[in-house]
């Protein structure tokens, strides 16, 4: 089973930021070929207002130079940001032929370690993607649906009467733990509590820390040391829970994702990056989508009724819409990256081999020519009418590389949705709509999605 996949042998987790760096090198156009136009702003500015507001200073760029532009961004260089609906469809769904993941994803490696399956391309890509995916289809989702809806409703019944509060961070705290239960298979209280706080400081790395990825000799001092003295105490204990479930008799039966990945006994080092893998990609990105979920339902009482009114069918298409519609108007994750392993003609350009290109999801999510003049507008009955343009609604990429948890993460707001509703009467604390603002990768809502709950209900 392990076959065509290098085997990435185990190292202290300081040792992941030496010998990091890696070469990035910039094609120039050939004959025939060019970059699009874009900013001359110098590259700081360029790079800052990418990594802090990529939400509004790229629709500005799209507005002075077109479609598709190009930008200089530190630590990658030259990138082309591509904004029109099909040319980001064609960029997700083309193969490692042309549109591998390339070098994009490499931030991570000394985070999460080598190999991970967001990071490769072509047959070792293939090969550990086929190992993981029986992990989250549908048939596995639906025999954790339950584990979810008992942990959303614990989560719900700690919420506070009468006074407000950032829905965020209870929906971070409520999706680490559908992560530590249902992909980790943790189950006693004491180690889901000690693995909780371990993960939690892999999570919080911050922007200062990423200097340790430029100067790795700052992992032994200061508050960098911390940070990785955090990181080692958090595969310590992936270690163990992994140990531990080898040795469980009863694995074939567990419905977590741990005990399948462990099927055709791969090695623990393997594993270990699957698992901060996953909770890397699956965490924040659920937690904010989920927060964003209520800021926009609870600020249309019209849709907030028709949810309301389906609560007890568990297949009531307008909850799944209100999902869709949450996932196609606040892009959390705002775009996706790939490197052209071949020249390509795309956004109207001839670009070389090499190219960095950045698909904007948040374009193509609101751009008015596909969605209509409401494109901003949050209005789950779009999904219900004939035709909805499903081709450019890309949430969660595409292609070979296309978000492993898509289901789980759906299945998963849904329940929450249904779950925070039969529980509680909630309301936004003001009626504006909160700001999306950048917050590390994630596009967030500005104030958390604050919310007060007026009343618990019945049942
Ligand atoms: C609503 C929440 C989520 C959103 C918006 C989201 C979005 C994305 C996007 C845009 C990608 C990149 C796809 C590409 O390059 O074409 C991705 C990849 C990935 N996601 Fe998610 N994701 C979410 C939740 C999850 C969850 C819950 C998990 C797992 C528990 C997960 C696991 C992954 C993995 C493993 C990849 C890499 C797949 C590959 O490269 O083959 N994601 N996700």
């Amino acid at each position: 089973m392990t076959d065509s996949l290098p085997t990435y042998e185990r190292r202290p987790a300081r040792d992941r930021f030496y010998g990091w760096r890696p070469e990035i090198h910039h094609p120039e156009p050939g004959p025939g070929e060019e970059f699009p136009p874009g900013p001359r702003a110098p590259l700081a500015i360029q790079s800052l207002r990418t990594w802090a507001a990529r939400n509004t200073y790229w629709p500005k760029m799209r507005e002075r130079y077109g479609d598709t532009f190009t930008l200089r961004v530190a630590p990658v260089g030259r990138m082309v940001i591509v904004c029109r609906p099909e040319d980001v469809r064609t960029a997700a769904q083309g193969g490692p032929d042309v549109f591998p993941i390339g070098e994009n994803n490499l931030l991570f490696d000394p985070l999460i370690g080598r190999g991970s399956v967001s990071a490769l391309d072509g047959a070792p890509h293939r090969v550990e993607r086929k190992r993981m995916a029986p992990a989250f289809h549908g048939r596995r989702i639906s025999g954790v649906v339950s584990i979810m809806e008992q942990l959303a409703a614990e989560e719900v019944a700690s919420w506070p009467v009468g006074s407000t509060f950032a829905l965020v961070e209870r929906m971070r705290r409520l999706t680490l733990k559908v992560i530590i239960r249902v992909v980790m298979g943790v189950e006693e209280p004491r180690r889901v509590a000690d693995l909780s706080t371990a993960l939690t400081r892999v999570l919080d790395v911050g922007t200062l820390d990423l200097l340790m990825w430029i100067w790795p000799g700052l992992t032994r001092v200061g508050p960098w040391r911390k940070v990785v003295a955090g990181m080692q105490r958090a595969d310590d204990m992936l270690f163990e829970e992994i140990a531990r479930s080898r040795r469980d008799p009863d694995r074939e039966q567990r419905p977590d994702v741990l005990a399948m990945l462990l099927d055709g006994d791969p090695d623990d080092e393997r594993v270990r990056v699957e698992l901060l893998t996953l909770l890397l990609s699956g965490h924040e990105t659920t937690a904010v989508g989920s927060a964003w979920m209520f800021e926009r339902l609870l600020r249309h009482p019209k849709a907030l009724v028709r949810v309301l009114e389906g609560l007890d069918d568990p297949d009531d298409e307008y909850r799944k819409a209100v999902v869709k519609e949450t996932l196609r108007v606040r892009q959390f994750i705002y775009n996706f990256g790939r490197r052209l392993a071949a020249p390509v003609e795309l956004g109207g350009y001839h670009l070389p081999a090499g190219t960095f290109v950045w698909p904007s999801i948040g374009a193509a999510h609101t751009d008015r020519g596909t969605w209509g003049e409401d494109a901003d507008e949050f209005r789950p009955e779009r999904w219900l009418e004939p035709d909805p343009p499903s081709r450019v609604f890309v949430p969660f990429g595409g292609g070979v590389h296309r978000c492993l948890g898509a289901l789980f993460a759906e299945t998963e707001m849904e329940i929450i949705l249904r779950t925070v509703l039969r529980h509680v009467e909630v309301r936004p604390d003001r009626a504006e709509d909160e700001t999306p603002v950048m917050r590390h990768i994630v596009q967030a809502p500005q104030r958390g999605a604050r919310v007060r709950v007026v009343r618990r209900l019945g049942s």
